[in-house]
């Protein structure tokens, strides 16, 4: 089994992103700046924010973290997302998700400027995505992607399941796999919470992506021979420790390749984060005039 090391691959993303960052500031004279807001105390969001932080810190990416009390208003949170977007200081912005019960998530996204979307959540990015016109893509998935692009793992006119419809990484995940690009090109099914026989549709798969954070619910019987398994899963067991949606140790010598969890899909994310505010960077300054602008 070949093990994808989402790890390695990351730390090489990062690094190109750093030398990126280094000729930005070279020929623009400032680094790109990140926006990061965090609403309420989430504990595994608060993680994620400080890896965010962490590795922009890493690749000379100008991070400004907003940290605000879970009880803020809509209105307040929207004039802040309002603001940012306006801001001609500001490269890129991530609004870190679930917010706190009684905040409205998609109105919030909606006030993103598209250019401005490092997550590519906005509508116009979202519909941009779906219909193959350039713009800024979700992180989770577009770090899958990244991951098979390295190995050379190519889902071309093979059948991806997709386990999980979120509109963070199944939906998006989907799209990417059925693009008309290259490590796109699969037969994609998305299965969720209400298919029923999940086991039949996985076997089918020569693509696995479990994203719906059920604990080794890929089982042995659900893969077939050869399969490719990218585990987006990543659940926090009774003992402390991390698994992700498929039984692991079960399925190391049925597949061709397989994410760890942890050190599968999660640096990507924030690899992707990077990469991805270089290019919102790019696409306002040097490009303006682009069909994301
Ligand atoms: N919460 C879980 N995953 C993500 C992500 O990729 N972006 C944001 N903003 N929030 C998340």
């Amino acid at each position: 089994m070949l093990l994808i090391d989402g790890k390695k691959v990351a730390a090489d993303l990062r690094q190109r992103v750093k030398n990126d960052v280094d000729a930005l500031v070279r020929q623009h004279g400032r680094a790109p700046h990140l926006a990061v807001i965090l609403v309420g105390e989430d504990p595994a969001s608060q993680v994620y924010v400080r890896y965010k932080e962490k590795a922009c810190e890493e690749v000379g990416i100008v991070s400004r973290i907003w940290r605000l009390d879970g009880g803020i208003t809509q209105c307040a949170l929207e004039k802040l997302l309002t603001e940012l977007s306006h801001s001609d200081d500001i490269d890129g912005i991530l609004l870190q998700l679930p917010l706190p019960r009684g905040l409205d998530a998609s109105r919030c996204l909606a006030l993103v400027d598209p250019k401005k979307d490092v997550d590519g959540f906005h509508p116009e990015n979202v519909g941009r995505l779906s219909i193959g016109l350039p713009c800024l893509k979700p992180c989770t998935p577009y770090g899958v992607i990244k991951l098979l692009e390295y190995y050379g793992l190519s889902p071309a006119g093979k059948r991806a399941v997709v386990v999980g419809r979120s509109n963070i990484v199944g939906k998006p995940m989907a799209m990417l796999l059925a693009a008309a690009s290259p490590f796109g090109n699969a037969t994609v099914t998305i299965c969720h919470s209400r298919t029923p026989d999940l086991a039949a549709v996985c076997r089918e798969a020569d693509f696995i992506v479990p994203a719906i954070g059920k604990p080794r619910l890929i089982t042995r019987d659900m893969v077939k021979p050869g399969a490719v398994i990218v585990d987006v899963g990543m659940n926090r067991l009774a003992d402390g420790k991390l698994c992700g949606d498929v039984d692991y140790e079960a399925l190391t010598d049925v597949v061709s390749a397989m994410t760890p969890v942890p050190g599968g899909v999660g640096p990507m994310t924030i690899a992707t984060l990077m990469s991805n505010t270089i290019e919102a960077y790019r696409w306002r300054r040097e490009a303006p005039a682009c069909p994301v602008a």
